[in-house]
């Protein structure tokens, strides 16, 4: 089942059982949030879920585009990647959990034909603010589901404040022996579906108050979804980098993590420039800049002559398609190429400024390191690169 199919079948399920589809925003969340990208498909429908009612009524279903810098680091792993598509649903006040967590079953089993003995759950357990989620531990113990309580990690927030809730986890099995322990237990437990009672808001002093509507909301990460229907090891396996896979391995020869790393961070700049960032040295323009600049380091590492400027035209044309953008391909490509130029300058000049005799020998101070920056415009990273203490 191709990613397009999976949609198609997701969205069709929810829209049968009375939601309304609606579209995806982009990774820009509205002016005013402290955050820097959309990190989850609830993130722009705070309001809605807070209490304001949403013009196509109280049962949603979308594809939205996300991006997660926590996960910056763990890029390169099987199931991790920065941009990804979170498909999602909602009731704003109208059905419980055990009807979302029953719907999500019935989808996996029957919909998407996964066996049901490859499945494990995890509920939340209670702490000392709010009781155990019995709700669904009931339902899941009804339909035959082995379930995990455990207690941070099944509860849901977008930050430090404002909606959240306790969590029900769907995992799939992807071992090669028949299912054994336990999610937290054992990373071939794979999370499908993240389902949210959220009815909780937490305030600035940590407590919490009632949401005004007890709402669910859902959310399953496209590409981890299409690996496991598809029967693969790891993200960058899904139909998702076909195109990826076939066109960058005879341009540059990277290896293992390091070209997942490739892959990962030039889609996700591609997609980023797609909704209008641009590299700069603070807030969405600096994780821009970071993801190029990463890219390039790892391209450069074998060989300094590699240049962005190679990228096949299909791989942007097919990121921009994929997630609906309509930026032009030619400026894509020159603010790749611009931010590349800039990366190169910085490293030459760093090349030189290290060759110093103040800096030849020996590891670099703290002071060195604040120098080179304040006064040479070298960030930390770059000069931890050139020269590894
Ligand atoms: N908002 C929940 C998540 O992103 C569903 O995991």
């Amino acid at each position: 089942m191709n990613t397009d199919r999976i949609v198609r079948t997701f969205v069709e399920y929810f829209e049968e059982r009375g939601h309304h589809r609606i579209d995806g925003s982009t990774l820009l969340p509205p002016e005013g949030d402290p955050v820097l990208f959309t990190t989850s498909g609830m993130h722009p429908l705070t309001p809605y879920l807070e209490g304001r009612p949403h013009p196509l009524g109280r049962r949603l279903v979308n594809v939205q585009r996300c991006l997660r810098t926590t996960d910056l680091e763990e890029v390169g792993d099987p199931t991790h990647l920065t941009v990804f598509e979170m498909l999602g649903t909602w009731s704003l006040g109208d059905y419980e959990g055990p009807q979302s967590l029953d719907w999500g079953y019935g989808l996996l089993t029957e919909g998407f034909g996964i066996d049901p003995g490859l499945l494990h759950v995890t509920v939340f357990g209670g702490d000392e603010q709010t009781g155990p989620d019995t709700a669904s531990l009931d339902l899941w113990q009804e339909r035959g589901l082995p379930v995990e309580l455990t207690v941070e990690d099944n509860w849901w927030s977008n930050g430090p404040t404002g909606p959240c809730g306790p969590d029900s986890e769907i995992f799939l099995w992807t071992g090669d022996t028949p299912p054994e322990s336990t999610p937290t237990g054992d990373d071939r437990w794979v999370e499908v579906w993240n389902q949210v009672m959220m009815r909780h808001r937490r305030l600035d002093d940590g407590s919490l108050q009632p949401l005004p509507q007890r709402n669910v909301d859902t959310g399953l990460g496209l590409e981890r979804l299409a690996m496991l229907l598809q029967g693969k090891r790891s993200v960058f396996e899904c139909d998702v980098f076909d195109p990826w896979r076939r066109t960058v391995p005879p341009l540059w020869h990277v290896d293992g993590p390091s070209l997942r790393v490739v892959w990962d961070h030039l889609r996700s700049a591609v997609v980023v420039i797609g909704d209008g960032v641009r590299p700069g040295n603070t807030g969405r323009g600096y994780v821009l800049r970071r993801l190029v600049r990463r890219v390039l380091t790892v391209l450069w590492q074998d060989d300094p002559s590699r240049s962005l400027g190679d990228l096949p035209d299909e791989l942007i044309r097919h990121t921009l398609d994929h997630f609906r953008q309509n930026e032009e391909l030619d400026v894509v490509r020159r603010v790749l190429l611009e931010e590349e130029r800039r990366f190169g300058r910085l490293l030459e000049r760093g090349r030189q400024i290290l060759a110093r005799p103040r800096f030849r020998s020996g590891p670099l101070s703290e002071e060195d390191l604040c120098y080179l920056h304040d006064t040479h415009g070298l960030p930390r990273d770059l000069v931890l690169n050139l020269r590894p203490q």
